[in-house]
Formats: C-alpha cells, structure tokens, sequence
C-alpha cells in the first residue's frame, strides 16, 4: 500500500488522503467543508463520527464538473437551467441516479442528493485530482459556527484533521439549497446565492419549503450556527456587558467588544465577515453577543436566517 503523506503538503498529498478513505478540510467559496470520498461508507462514517453529526442529516456531495453530477443524480430540464449557475453557493437537492456510486450515508437513506459544484480553484482541483464526488458537510462540531478560515477549522477539531488552506471564504454563508421535484421548485435553506438571482434564471418565483415537503432539512433545525454567546437580535444599541455586532452606523462611545459587519452596510461584505466576527466576539467571553438588525433583501434572508439559527433555544444533539 502507498505510504499517505503525514503533513500533506499539495493538493495531490490531500487528494491521496481522500482516496485512502482519510478526511481532510477543504476551502470552497462559501465555508469549509469536511470531505471525504461520498463512495465510502466507511470515510463518510467517519465524518459523521468527527462532527458529531445525527445521521439522519445528509451530506452534500460536491463535484468537479456537471458530467461528475450527472452520475449522482437525475437532471430534469429545470434541473439543467438551475445547473447553469454552476459552480456557485447553490446545492439542488435532485432524485438520486439508481446505482449511483454513493454511499447511502450520504444520502441518509433518503432517495435524492444535494449535489454542488463549487466555486473555488482549489476545491475543484481536489475533487477533480481525487476523482470521486466528495461528501462534505460544513468543517464544524455539529452545531457550531461553520467555519470560514482554516484556522477556525483547527480550533474547532483540536488539530485532529489536516486542512487545505485556501484563505479566507469569498461568501462566508453556506450555500443556498433549492430542491427540484419534477415541475416543483422550493428553497429548503437560504443561502450565499440570494433567491431572486436564481428566480432570474428559472424565470419564476421559488417557493420556500413549508416543513410538509418530509424533508429532514437539518439545516432547517432551529437551533443552529450557534455560538457559546447569546444573541440578542435587532438590538439597536448594546447594553452593559454585551458585546455588539453593528451593521452600517456603529454606536458613538461604545468601550465593549465590538465588530461591524459592513460599515458601508453592504450586505455582502456582511455575510463575508458574519461568522468570524461571531467567532471573534464570541472568544471575548461575554454572556450575551447584541447583534443589529440587518435588512431583509438579497443576501440578508441568508443572513438573518443564520441569525435566528444561532439565537434559538439550543439543543446541541439535534443540530448539524
Ligand atoms: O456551502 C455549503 O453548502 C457547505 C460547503 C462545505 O459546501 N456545506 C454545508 O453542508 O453547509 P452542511 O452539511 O452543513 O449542510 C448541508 C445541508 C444540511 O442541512 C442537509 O440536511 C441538507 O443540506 N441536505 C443534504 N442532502 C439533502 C437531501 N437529499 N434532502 C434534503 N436536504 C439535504
Ligand atoms: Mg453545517
């Protein structure tokens, strides 16, 4: 058997892990993920096992390329027009190909996949160099924070899995996932791609899911995203012994912790910095993390999503 690099070094060193059934993290345009090869039920065991995750939750399973894809799942029409934003932040959630080479952790035994493409150089070229579909879910201790930095990768496992460091996330949201059901076409999870430019290209309105679909829509579970903080949310101005996370005006005279998601109020340069600045003001220690309110248009349904997420009550053994 080939010797596995020990301190991977190329992607070609991270690429031999994965193939060996090993997990490695990985840089894509919106969070890092947690890879390892989707056909192997024992390396997709294992991030279940790393995570902490329930098993019930499915994996997303990225490719390099659509003809990658297109062995995984069934493609319809709208399917293939949704494809075009390829690669990009958008996960289709599709009736899984029979045969498809999968394991059914993946899956959690339901009968579609998310399949993704992602939008990020070194991620395609470790999917493409380790040739199989990589199952990967965000790089986080289930219910955490997704991280957004390969540091934030380290600190959340201890060191224990070797991350591929391609700097810091463009979107720093996950992705938006929109599920295709033969003429149905409904968003199961907000994301970095907003809504209305994925409506731009199907030409029609998406229905957001409802709960009835029998998805078990995970990143649907309330309590999510959460830091060890509190979040009081649409708070205009901090309290005493909060920390604050401001958007656009930051308050005058403020001494506590603070961060600002965007002082321009740009909402992309907001969901870039989201959750590092959580993390940050998180790490300062304070009880209670008071965050402003953030307006409700494009990317802020993402944003305000993750929010409600990681300020709902917290059950840690039910979040992914
Ligand atoms: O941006 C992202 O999507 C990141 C990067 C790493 O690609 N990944 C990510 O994975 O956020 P994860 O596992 O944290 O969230 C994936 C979500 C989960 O809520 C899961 O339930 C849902 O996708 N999902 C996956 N397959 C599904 C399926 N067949 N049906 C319904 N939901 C599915
Ligand atoms: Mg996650």
């Amino acid at each position: 058997m080939q010797k596995l690099p020990s301190s991977p070094t190329s992607i070609a060193d991270f690429a031999l892990i994965l193939r060996a059934g090993g997990l490695v993290a990985f840089p894509t345009e919106t969070v890092y993920g947690l890879g390892a090869d989707a056909g192997s039920s024992e390396a997709v065991l294992a991030i279940y096992e790393a995570k902490r995750r329930p098993r019930f939750n499915p994996l997303i399973a990225h490719c390099a390329d659509l003809a990658m894809a297109e062995t995984l799942a069934v493609f319809s029409p709208l399917a293939k027009k949704l494809a075009a934003l390829w690669p990009g932040p958008l996960t289709l959630v599709l009736p899984k190909l029979p045969g498809a080479p999968l394991s059914d952790l993946v899956t959690a035994g339901l009968d579609t996949v998310g399949v993704r493409i992602p939008n990020h150089p070194m991620a395609l070229e470790l999917i493409a160099l380790t040739g199989r579909p990589l199952a990967g879910p965000s790089a986080n201790p289930s219910g955490r924070l997704s991280p957004t930095t390969a540091a934030q990768v380290v600190a959340g496992f201890g060191g224990t899995i070797p991350v591929l460091d391609g700097g810091a996330c463009a979107a720093g949201l996950e992705s938006t996932i929109i599920k295709v059901d033969g003429d149905e076409v409904v968003q199961l999870r907000a994301g970095a791609m907003p809504r209305t430019e994925i409506e731009a290209v199907l030409g029609r309105k998406i229905g957001k899911a409802s709960g009835h679909e029998g998805i078990v829509a995970p990143g649907m579970m309330a309590s999510h995203y959460a830091p060890r903080a509190l979040l009081r949310l649409d708070a205009i101005s901090p309290a005493d012994g909060e920390a604050y996370l401001a958007f656009g005006q930051a308050p005058h005279n403020w001494r506590g912790p603070m961060r600002n998601l965007s002082a321009s109020a740009d909402p992309r340069e907001a969901a870039r910095n989201l959750f590092s600045m959580l993390h940050e003001l998180d790490a300062a220690g304070v009880d209670t993390i008071a965050v402003a309110p953030i307006p409700a248009a494009g990317l802020g349904e993402a944003i305000n999503d993750r929010l409600a997420r990681a300020a709902a009550p917290r059950d840690l053994t039910h979040s992914g």
